[in-house]
């Protein structure tokens, strides 16, 4: 569905120029969860950024179901797919009720919008009692599914989520992960699950690819439930992971 071919982009800071992205290949077949993990600065935001044509690419090209995606042809990529941030505070207009926030990506639907907005709202296990609130009456948690629910209600293809569990309680992650587990399974939306949370990540995708530096350094598809990489950077990083999780349950049965 989504394919990264050979991409590089770099930022310039005055004297010098840094490789965010350093000839990346990525897929992401279509139906499959796809988690994208890597240290702070590694280049994960800025991948979602030029794969959603925010940014431009210096080398390589995006293709999306085989044609390549450019600013000319970027209309039709971007009714199949949906970003959403880590922030949702930040990408929620805080003058505008969550009905209008919902209404907004429904402009062009024919058809009964309210209902439609009714019907998924209880998918992300909001109330009709939200539609009234502003985003500042909302918990962090509330915000997210609002945020969550917006990009939903267009029925992507694709959706890439950066950090999107980031800052919430593990209650609230998993809900939201299920959600989207769920929504994956039933209406076989493909995902670009991009996170700091390895433990989110091993419970949700079926394959990893691991970013240092901008660049992709491993790769893994998950086997009997586990993932096996090659490289040392990966390992340890995975294995810090399984590591308190062994802890975890041994404190459990303690
Ligand atoms: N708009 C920008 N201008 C200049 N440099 C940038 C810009 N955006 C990102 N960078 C730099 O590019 C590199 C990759 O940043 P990016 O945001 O993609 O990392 P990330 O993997 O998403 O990190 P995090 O896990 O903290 O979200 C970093 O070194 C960052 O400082
Ligand atoms: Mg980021």
């Amino acid at each position: 569905m989504l394919e990264l071919v050979n991409v590089s982009k770099s930022y310039r800071h005055r004297v010098e120029t840094k490789k965010a992205l350093d000839s990346v290949h990525l897929s992401v077949n279509t139906g499959e969860i796809v988690g994208l993990v890597g240290e702070s600065g590694s280049g994960k935001s800025t991948l979602a950024r030029v794969v959603m044509q925010l940014e431009s690419i210096e080398s390589g090209s995006i293709l999306f179901n085989g044609q390549t995606v450019t600013r000319k042809n970027r209309k039709s990529f971007y009714e199949a797919s949906q970003l959403i941030f880590q922030n949702a505070s930040a990408a929620l207009n805080p003058s505008w009720t969550v009905r209008e926030i919902l209404l907004e990506p429904l402009r062009t639907m024919k058809g009964d919008r309210e209902a439609h907005i009714r019907h998924m709202l209880t998918r992300v296990k909001l109330s009709e009692s939200h539609l009234q609130r502003y985003p500042s009456e909302l918990s962090g948690g509330e915000r997210q599914r609002v945020n969550l629910l917006r990009s939903l209600l267009v029925e992507p293809k694709l959706l890439i989520c950066d950090e999107i569990v980031s800052n919430l309680d593990r209650l609230i992650q998993k809900e939201i992960i299920d959600l989207l587990l769920e929504l994956n399974r039933e209406m076989r939306m493909t995902i670009l699950f991009i996170a700091h949370d390895l433990q989110a990540v091993m419970y949700m995708c079926n394959r990893v690819y691991v970013m240092k530096d901008g660049e992709i350094i491993d790769e893994s598809t998950k086997t009997n439930g586990e993932f096996h990489f090659s490289h040392s950077y990966s390992k340890q990083l995975f294995d810090s992971v399984l590591g308190s999780r062994i802890k975890a349950q041994i404190n459990e049965s303690l």
